[in-house]
């Protein structure tokens, strides 16, 4: 018996880093994996070691998650495949970064573009469907999104990261109702192919911060999706509104 058996699990973001980890472990755990990307390249490889592990997954790449239509005609597309949605994980996200009179109004527009209004989006056009299913959102915020560092100029991506933690709450008060649950895993520094650059050539304030993680590591992909698994399975049914910090306890030290 796989913890998410019967479930259909659309997952964002398929493409590489955690969401090909999502991918690879919820169809492990008996979902059908519906999966999305803005380039297929990445999701196709992923549609394949998914398959190679004998899971199952349909791919809708390339979407583009940033554009409301786009992301309205994916989720309906996979609810009409599959005659349901059970689980959203909104797990795709690109950011910009830049100090506040350098980053360009553009840039500022794209993150909140691809950071949050892609969350919202999701959020939106899959409801009718969680409301029939009972289902369940798990959105990806960050440590970002509840403090300011020194090391990196993330203006705009801690902004947008705070607004998915927000827009968790909200939605899990107006999903209750609905039986829907909505909650949030927020890691902190995880090695991914975009961000394994920084732990050999990131700045020396940047190494100093993950030095002195109370667990003695940077998070792996798996370390999140540990979480997300959690929270998506029946096992959560009482939890909602949450965001489960998953960070070898980086974000509690002063
Ligand atoms: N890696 C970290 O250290 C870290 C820390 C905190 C939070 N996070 C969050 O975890 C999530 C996954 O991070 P990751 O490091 O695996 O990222 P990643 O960059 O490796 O993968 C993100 C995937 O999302 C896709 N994507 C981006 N914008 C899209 C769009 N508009 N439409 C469709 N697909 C789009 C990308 O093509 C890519 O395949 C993100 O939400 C990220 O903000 C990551």
């Amino acid at each position: 018996m796989g913890r998410l058996d019967g479930k259909v699990a659309l997952i964002t973001g398929i493409g590489g880093g955690m969401g090909r980890h999502a991918a690879l472990r919820f169809a492990a755990e008996g979902a059908q994996v519906v999966g999305c990307d803005l380039y297929p390249e990445g999701a196709e490889e992923t549609v394949e070691l998914v398959r190679a592990a004998g899971g199952e997954i349909t791919n809708f790449a390339p979407v583009n998650l940033a554009n409301a239509d786009e992301s309205h005609t994916w989720i309906d597309s996979a609810a009409a495949v599959h005659g349901k949605v059970d689980i959203l994980y909104n797990n795709a996200s690109h950011p910009k970064f830049g100090p506040v009179d350098e980053l360009s109004v553009e840039d500022w527009d794209y993150v909140m573009d691809n950071e949050l209004n892609l969350v919202f989006y999701a959020c939106k056009f899959a409801w009718p469907h969680l409301k029939k299913s009972h289902g369940v959102i798990v959105n990806v915020g960050s440590i970002a999104g509840t403090r300011g560092v020194e090391f990196m100029p993330q203006n705009a991506h801690g902004t947008a990261k705070a607004g998915v933690i927000n827009l968790t709450q909200q939605l899990a008060v107006e999903g209750g109702k609905h039986k829907i649950r909505v909650v949030c895993v927020s890691p902190g520094f995880t090695v991914t192919p975009s961000t394994a650059w920084l732990v050999e050539s990131g700045p020396q304030p940047f190494k100093d911060n993950i030095a002195r993680i109370p667990l003695g590591r940077v998070g792996q992909p798996e370390d999140v999706v540990n979480a997300a698994l959690f929270l998506a399975s029946d096992e959560a049914s009482w939890i909602t509104g949450v965001n489960l910090v998953v960070d070898g306890g980086g974000s509690v030290l002063g």
